[in-house]
């Protein structure tokens, strides 16, 4: 078997959002040729405007110089349609956790992105990898590359193989993310919530389900685990800022792999995901958010 196209020159990430647009972000300020494809258009524009955003972040914080922000801003392509990942050496999927939609992304990845050597990889918290691999015709060239929010900011990348992902892939996205992006990684098996987010997630669960039992007040949850245990923040605003709906999608991930009760999301979480309080990205879940 040869090994993976490197350096990785040209990347492809799949999903603008918050992660995909951190994502594109760190490749682009690597240096990196990064095409986005959101949905459409609009949703491309919108990715444009919160990479756009982060940059000038990340500029104000004195982290990055005027002109190295507006050439990372430059390498990016932003796009509606995933033919224009035909060329890509390496496309790093960041779609909503929604195991079809992955797998039916990675089916039309495997046709369009030309390259036979070139690697698929997936941003999923909690969805088998090795079901991603499956829909390609190059599971030994799909690899789970996982990244924490906010991506400029956290240093770790979990490297996830797959039984058939080949150990060319991951030496060449290990060497990717720790040389080429400077972050540091883990490996991890194949199973759901892989290694962060399955010691995170029971802990964000047992802080709802606190909340929710009247034990004590969300703002008494997070403070008493931001002085307590210095934590940068506490597990309901850190819930927030993930996402609730992805932090119930990766509760039910694992639920579903290991039936352990710690890992099913309580009612409250199912019903403020039901009611669009989704944390941060909605303006209200725990706490409550200024647009701005
Ligand atoms: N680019 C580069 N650096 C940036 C930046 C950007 N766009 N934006 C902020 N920074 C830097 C700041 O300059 C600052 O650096 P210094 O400490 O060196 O000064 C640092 O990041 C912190 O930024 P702020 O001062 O703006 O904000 P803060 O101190 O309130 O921290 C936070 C905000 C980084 C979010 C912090 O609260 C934190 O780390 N929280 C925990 C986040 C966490 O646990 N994330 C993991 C979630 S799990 C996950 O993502 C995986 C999953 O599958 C669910």
């Amino acid at each position: 078997m040869s090994t993976p196209v490197s350096p990785v020159r040209r990347v492809g990430v799949v999903g603008g959002g918050q992660m995909g647009a951190g994502i594109a972000e760190v490749c682009a300020r690597a240096g990196l040729d990064t095409v986005v494809c959101e949905d459409d258009a609009t949703a491309a524009r919108a990715s444009r405007e919160r990479v756009a955003t982060s940059l000038e972040r990340a500029v104000q914080r004195g982290k990055l110089d005027r002109l190295s922000a507006e050439d990372a801003l430059a390498r990016l392509v932003f796009t509606g349609s995933l033919d224009e990942l035909a060329d890509r050496q390496l496309v790093i999927e960041a779609v909503t956790e929604n195991a079809d939609a992955k797998t039916e992304l990675f089916s039309a990845l495997d046709k369009i992105v030309e390259d036979p050597e070139a690697v698929l990889a997936s941003n999923t918290s909690a969805i088998p990898i090795m079901r991603l691999g499956m829909a390609t015709g190059r599971a030994d060239r799909v690899v789970g590359l996982h990244f924490f929010n906010p991506v400029p900011v956290l240093p770790l990348v979990e490297i996830v193989s797959s039984l058939h992902t080949s150990a060319q892939t991951l030496r060449a996205v290990d060497g990717f993310a720790r040389d080429t992006l400077g972050k540091s990684t883990v490996r991890s098996q194949d199973r759901a919530g892989f290694v962060v987010n399955a010691l995170l997630v029971p802990y964000l669960l047992s802080a709802i389900r606190m909340a929710e039992s009247g034990y004590a007040t969300p703002a008494d949850v997070d403070t008493g685990m931001e002085l307590g245990c210095a934590h940068p923040m506490g597990p309901l605003k850190l819930a927030d800022l993930i996402g609730l709906d992805t932090v119930a999608a990766i509760a039910e991930s694992m639920y579903e792999e290991f039936k352990e009760p710690l890992y099913a999301p309580p009612p409250l979480l199912q019903r403020m995901v039901q009611a669009g309080l989704l944390g941060r990205k909605s303006g209200r879940g725990f706490h409550t958010y200024d647009p701005g």
